[in-house]
């Protein structure tokens, strides 16, 4: 297989997407990949996190991820995005991460990625999917080529998001099946990425 590099970058505040984020890492890890797990820079204030001992003590328990950077997406071959839903849409600490990747875009270094996403959100409706198509947005503009995980594994069937993993928050940490969707989704995409960088070798 071809050496593939994966960018796995989400923001978490409570721990939910960061178990989600560890166990694409390990997904696309076994898949054969080389893994950079990022998280994205907290913009809330002090006091907001300190109201909240949950959001507090991930950041405590989350102290040694390193931060993502623009270049993290350059070095990937592949990027798995992931981010709790905020009223439906993806959280502003990981869209203010996006916003810096305009130097890289504007020299066409996104363009050709695999490119991914999953998300948390509090209830089953409460916006997962619009949550990922609302990154699916920026990949279009990465010219990235998108590849959710679909029903490609019986565990899908269970989990039941073919969009990208999808956690709901209010049932407590992530399960052993929804984090078996999100390796499985890891490694569709490493075998993808894969793939696509064989295929531009020879071509
Ligand atoms: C400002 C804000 C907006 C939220 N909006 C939604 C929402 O639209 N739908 C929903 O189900 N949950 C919503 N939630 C709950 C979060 O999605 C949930 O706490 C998160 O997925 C947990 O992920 P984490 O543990 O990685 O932070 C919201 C939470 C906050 C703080």
């Amino acid at each position: 297989m071809e050496p593939v590099n994966v960018a796995v970058i989400y923001y978490s505040a409570t721990g939910s997407v960061h178990a989600l984020a560890q166990a694409a890492a390990e997904g696309a890890q076994k898949a054969g990949a080389t893994v950079r797990l990022r998280k994205v820079r907290e913009l809330a204030p002090q006091q907001a996190i300190e109201a909240n001992p949950a959001w507090a003590r991930h950041i405590q328990d989350s102290a040694d991820i390193t931060e993502a950077a623009p270049e993290d997406l350059g070095w990937a071959d592949a990027v798995l995005l992931g981010t709790p839903t905020r009223f439906g849409n993806p959280a502003s600490q990981l869209r203010a991460f996006l916003e810096t990747t305009g130097p890289l875009w504007a020299q066409g270094l996104l363009a050709g990625k695999v490119c991914s996403a999953f998300t948390a959100s509090n209830t089953a409706h409460g916006g997962q999917e619009s949550t990922i198509l609302a990154l699916s947005n920026t990949f279009y503009h990465w010219g990235g080529i998108i590849v959710p995980p679909g029903y490609t594994d019986p565990v899908q069937f269970k989990t039941g998001n073919p969009y990208g993993t999808s956690h709901v928050a209010a049932l407590g940490a992530p399960g052993e099946d929804t984090l078996e969707s999100a390796r499985h989704q890891a490694r569709r995409v490493v075998e993808t990425a894969a793939a696509l960088k064989a295929g531009r070798a020879a071509a």
